[in-house]
């Protein structure tokens, strides 16, 4: 079996923070999110994994991920041209692919139990393909699929206006060779996307075996801002462990489960985990709340954060201000001069700089 990771499209509703990178690159306690897709694989025992990648951040997650190595991988790499939909992104790993049967992960998502459970499961038994579905609040945001009482699958719609359940896809699917000739039958959508819910629906049509398994643990599609925070949280509070590889000056208090990297320095601040802070950060006269992470190289002085994602190299200088549920890109200089207790949402790309007077 093989791996799929799709790690291409456009990344709009991230923007600003994916204007210079790709979103399955963010940060979710200071690792890319795609790291998490990688592992997962991993530990389902497969070795050989292709990533999708568009031309635009696709050697920016070449650079990152590299070939496999550290994980004792296999990996290659598959340019998809234009993010003309999942099936495209499947028709262009062809032949990489070849007749093997894989496992598709959207480099976006995350799941709690990981695919090996499923991984197992399709090896097992004769399906074509094993579908995840989870319940949500909101279905029309998603692909969504209509039981029977058997628990068989009736009919898939991609992102219905009006859904016939709670029922939403998970960004996992397992599939056999004949996926592709489904993939070849299909028609682009109504948005112009070859539909991967469409080919699934196609492989129901004529009489091919669809498996479904409902989650019951957490799954989370981090398209969002809010999303990106709420995975941050997630992944941090199952966080167990407590790693002080940094020094502590003054008077620093540190509590709960809290990682700080090699090379940090936390001078008179208060820490209350679960927070995760990289390699080589000063950090002074600050309050890091339940929650965050800052990524490596990040400057922090005089600030209250809470709930947020700080990446690489930014400095927040002598703010005397609470910054909660904001994602703030690598490089951003953050600074303020007055002394007014107030608090701010930021979401800013790499590079910005803002000051608040
Ligand atoms: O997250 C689960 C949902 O993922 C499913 O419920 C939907 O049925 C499925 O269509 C998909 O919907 P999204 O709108 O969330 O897909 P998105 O465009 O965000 O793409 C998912 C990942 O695949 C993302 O990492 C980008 C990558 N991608 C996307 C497209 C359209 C590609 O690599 N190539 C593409 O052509």
């Amino acid at each position: 079996m093989k791996g799929l990771i799709l790690s291409g499209g456009k990344g709009t509703r991230m923007r600003p923070i994916t204007h210079t990178a790709a979103k399955q690159l963010l940060p979710v306690a200071n690792k890319p999110i795609l790291f998490y897709a990688v592992e997962a694989i991993k530990e389902a025992g497969i070795k050989e994994i292709g990533i999708i990648i568009s031309p635009e951040t696709g050697q920016d997650v070449r650079d990152i991920v590299g070939n496999g190595e550290r994980w004792d991988l296999h990996i290659e790499y598959i340019v998809q041209d234009e993010p003309r939909g999942l099936a495209h992104a499947v028709k262009t790993a062809r032949p990489f692919l070849g007749d093997s049967t894989f496992v598709m992960y959207l480099g976006d998502n995350l799941i709690k139990d990981g695919v090996k459970p499923l991984v197992d499961r399709f090896n097992a038994g004769n399906a074509d393909s094993l579908i995840l579905l989870k319940e949500v609040a909101n279905p029309s945001s998603f692909g969504v699929a209509q039981l029977n009482g058997n628990g068989r699958i009736l009919c898939l719609e991609e992102k219905p206006a009006n859904p016939k359940s709670n029922l939403a896809l998970v960004g996992v699917y397992l599939f056999n060779k004949n996926i592709h000739t489904a993939i070849d039958e299909i028609k682009p959508s109504r948005r112009g996307e070859l539909e991967i819910t469409d080919a699934i629906q196609r492989l129901i049509d004529t009489k091919f075996h669809v498996e479904s398994h409902t989650l019951s643990n957490w799954w989370l599609d981090t398209g969002k801002k809010d999303d990106m925070l709420e995975a941050n949280r997630v992944v941090l509070d199952e966080m167990s462990e407590f790693v002080m590889q940094g020094t502590l000056e003054g008077n620093t208090l540190i509590s709960g489960r809290v990682r700080v990297g090699e090379g940090s320095v936390l001078r008179n601040c208060t820490v209350r985990g679960p927070a995760v802070i990289g390699n080589n950060c000063i950090l002074e006269d600050s309050y890091v709340g339940p929650f965050t992470a800052i990524g490596d190289g990040a400057r922090v002085s005089q600030a209250e954060i809470e709930h947020s994602i700080l990446r690489e190299n930014c400095q927040i200088k002598n703010f005397n201000g609470r910054i909660v549920d904001s994602l703030i890109g690598v490089n951003v200089e953050l600074m303020r001069s007055q002394h007014k207790p107030v608090a701010y949402k930021f979401m800013l790309g790499d590079d910005s700089k803002v000051e608040v007077v």
